[in-house]
């Protein structure tokens, strides 16, 4: 028999637990042409602010060992380009859609969420609490438990889908975030978003980036995001959790899985090839075959103690 990758993420059925992340597939209408967007696990979109952001001067991404370096700044049309031309495109395709939202304020966030609240199309959204690389350090919302819980709680007030939260790893306690979004309304949660970094042309004597620093994701970042994924679920193991963090094939995704998501997304793979997030799913269709197992919802109770 075929093993079943059908999941359930905070009330809404998905035909595979893997997910395009944020920012990696656009809006989905440069990648209709290399995979059929009604049979990938959902599309997160690139997150969107209330008015349009052009994002950062160039050089914009770096590759470093085993992952890259972008700092792109949030560049997005808006919520209103995006309902009016983007939306319809991922609702006729027959995309599952995760908007992702992102605010200078916690007024904004609300704003934005509020505008997706009218959009049927729009199946869960995420809270993008945790982006490095947008002007001032001072808004990594993710960074406090209090200033992120306060824009949870302020998005799910006017919000009339699911909420994921999107949290970074660059915290020293990731648990007490976690809680305190969870304690907001989150009804789950996304781990994780890009780390902080930096790299240096040393001929040129100069940073890579044009803004210096950005976030660093791809495989170098996998044994973070799991060990992330298993902390906050052996704390809250009732809160789904969506894993990302270097996942390029089916067994990068079962790791997560293992640790405890209920599903996945795929973001630096796109970047190798536009079919990552469904040559994903198949991989992990043929683990847990290897596996002898019949549905990838079994995953995240099989993690044994011991090594
Ligand atoms: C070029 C690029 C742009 C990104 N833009 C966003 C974004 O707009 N919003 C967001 O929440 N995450 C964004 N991310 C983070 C990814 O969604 C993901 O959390 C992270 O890259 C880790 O997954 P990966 O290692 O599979 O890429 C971006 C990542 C990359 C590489």
């Amino acid at each position: 028999m075929t093993p079943s990758l059908e999941v359930e993420l905070c009330g809404v059925r998905l035909p595979t637990p893997v997910l395009a992340a944020s920012g990696c597939f656009g809006f989905g209408r440069e990648m209709a042409s290399f995979l059929d967007l009604a049979q990938i696990g959902a599309v997160v979109t690139k997150s969107v602010s209330l008015e349009p952001r052009r994002g950062r001067p160039t050089p914009r991404m770096a590759e470093t060992p085993s992952g890259m370096l972008n700092a792109i700044g949030l560049q997005n049309p808006g919520v209103e380009a995006f309902c009016r031309e983007d939306l319809p495109v991922l609702g006729d395709a027959g995309a599952r859609v995760v908007a992702s939202v992102v605010g200078r304020s916690v007024e904004e966030f609300a704003q934005v969420a509020g505008r997706l609240a009218r959009e049927r199309a729009v199946h869960l959204i995420e809270v993008n609490l945790s982006c490095p690389n947008v002007d001032s350090r001072g808004e990594v919302f993710a960074a406090d438990p209090g200033m992120a819980a306060m824009v949870v709680r302020t998005v799910k007030d006017v919000a009339r889908q699911p909420l994921l939260a999107k949290l970074t790893a660059d915290v020293t306690d990731l648990v007490a975030v976690a809680r305190a979004v969870v304690d907001a309304g989150a009804d789950g949660l996304t781990l994780i978003n890009t780390l902080l970094g930096m790299a240096v042309d040393v001929r040129r004597l100069r940073p890579k980036l044009a803004a210096v620093t950005g976030g660093l994701s791809g495989p170098a970042i996998r044994p973070i995001a799991v060990r992330c994924v298993w902390q906050v679920a052996r704390a809250m193991p009732e809160v789904p959790i969506v894993g990302a963090g270097g996942v390029v094939t089916g067994e990068d995704a079962a790791e997560l899985l293992l640790a405890g998501a209920v599903a996945v997304q795929v973001g630096t793979a796109n970047f190798i090839t536009p079919r990552a997030t469904a040559e994903v799913a198949e991989g992990l269709r043929a683990y847990l075959e290897s596996q002898r197992l019949t549905s990838v919802t079994e995953l995240p109770a099989l993690l044994k103690a011991d090594p």
